[in-house]
C-alpha cells in the first residue's frame, strides 16, 4: 500500500511499523516508569516534603504514638510507669494520676489541632534551641520567616532580636522553666511529674473567685501536653535509651517532625566545654553538662538527621 508525498510513492507499511514500535515503547517506558520509579504525589505544598525523606525516616517517625493528652488519648498504666520514674517524686500513684488528669480536663479541654498535610499549604517549622551558639548568628529574620516558631523553657526573644527573631507562635514548658505567654502563644506543657499538673490547674484557676484581671500563665485554649508515650516513644525509639530521658528541647525537635511539613532547626550544641550554655545568660554551672540527658547523642541524631536533608540544622558560631 502506497501514498503520494509531492512527486513520490510511500510504501505505508515502514510507516505503520515506526508508529507501532513507539507506542509500544511509550507504553513499556510508562509501565516501567510506574513499577521501577513509581513515587506517591507530594502530600504537602513546601519544596520537599518530611514525608518525602528516605524509608528510615518514614519508619520511624511511623511509629509515633498520639504526641498530645486529651480525655480520648489518657496514657496506660504501661506509659505511666515509664514516666513516674522520671524525676523520681513522692506522690505518683496511678489513682492520684488519673484523678488529676479528670480534674485537669475540668479545667481545660486540650484540642490539639495539628491539621494534616495538604498539597496547597507548608506547615514550615522553626524549633529553636537555647545555645549560646546563636549569639552574633544574625539567624533572627531567617526564624520569624517559618510560620511556626517553637521555642523552649526560658528562651527568650527581647534585647536578641537580631540573633533569634521576634516570633514565638508555640512555647515549650515544664513549671521549673515557666514564663506567662502572652494571649496567642500556644503552651507547649511537657509534664514530668504528677505535681506538674497540679500547678498548671493551679495557675488556671487563680482568679476564677473573682479577682479581675489575673494573668494566666497561658491562654485556657491554647495549651497542648505532651503525652507520656510520646516521651517513651522519643527515649525507647530515637535515643535507643540513653540517657536518663530526652530534654525537653529534643523532644521538641521530634514533636516538630509529626506537626510540621518542613523543619529547621536552630539553638542546638553545646558549648567547648561541653555544656549547655544559653545564648541569654552567663552559664555559670559548668559541671551540669547536659544533665541527665544524652546530649552527645541528641546532637548526633540532630546532625543525622540534616545529612539525610530531612531537616535543616543551623549550627550557629
Ligand atoms: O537549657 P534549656 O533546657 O533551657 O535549653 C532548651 C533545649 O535546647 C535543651 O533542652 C537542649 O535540647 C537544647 N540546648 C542545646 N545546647 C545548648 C543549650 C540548649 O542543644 N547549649
Amino acid at each position: 500500500m502506497y501514498f503520494k508525498w509531492g512527486r513520490s510513492r510511500v510504501s505505508i507499511f515502514p510507516l505503520l511499523s515506526i508508529t507501532a514500535i513507539v507506542l509500544v515503547s511509550n507504553l513499556l517506558w510508562s509501565f516501567s516508569g510506574y513499577t521501577f520509579c513509581h513515587r506517591e504525589p507530594s502530600l504537602c505544598g513546601c519544596q520537599k516534603c518530611l514525608r518525602d525523606s528516605d524509608p528510615w525516616f518514614n519508619d520511624i517517625i511511623s511509629e509515633a504514638p498520639e504526641p498530645f493528652l486529651s480525655q480520648k488519648h489518657i496514657p496506660s498504666e504501661k506509659d505511666f510507669l515509664w514516666w513516674k520514674n522520671l524525676q523520681g517524686a513522692r506522690l505518683q500513684n496511678l489513682t492520684l494520676y488519673n484523678k488529676t488528669l479528670e480534674r485537669l480536663f475540668q479545667t481545660i479541654t486540650p484540642i490539639a489541632d495539628i491539621g494534616e498535610p495538604r498539597p496547597d499549604h507548608c506547615r514550615s517549622c522553626a524549633v529553636v534551641g537555647n545555645s549560646g551558639n546563636l549569639r552574633g548568628s544574625h539567624y533572627g529574620p531567617l526564624i520569624d520567616f517559618h510560620d511556626t516558631v517553637i521555642r523552649i523553657n526560658r528562651g527568650r526573644t527581647k534585647g536578641y532580636e537580631t540573633d533569634v527573631g521576634t516570633k514565638t507562635t508555640h512555647h515549650v514548658m515544664y513549671p521549673e522553666s515557666s514564663t506567662r505567654l502572652d494571649n496567642t502563644t500556644h503552651l507547649l506543657f511537657f509534664p514530668f511529674k504528677t505535681h506538674d499538673f497540679l500547678w498548671l490547674m493551679k495557675d488556671l484557676n487563680r482568679g476564677e473567685n473573682g479577682a479581675p484581671n489575673v494573668k494566666k500563665i497561658a491562654n485556657k485554649d491554647l495549651i497542648w501536653i505532651l503525652h507520656p508515650a510520646f516521651m517513651k516513644y522519643v527515649h525507647q525509639v530515637w535515643l535507643g535509651k540513653k540517657g536518663a530521658y530526652p530534654s525537653t528541647g529534643f523532644l521538641a525537635v521530634v514533636l516538630s517532625l509529626v506537626m510540621c511539613d518542613e523543619v529547621t532547626i536552630f539553638g542546638f550544641g553545646a558549648d567547648s566545654g561541653g555544656s549547655w550554655s544559653h545564648y541569654f545568660e552567663i552559664f555559670k554551672n559548668k559541671k551540669f553538662k547536659t544533665g541527665a540527658h544524652p546530649g552527645e547523642e541528641e546532637y548526633k541524631m540532630i546532625e543525622k538527621l540534616h545529612k539525610k536533608k530531612t531537616i535543616v540544622f543551623f549550627k550557629g558560631w
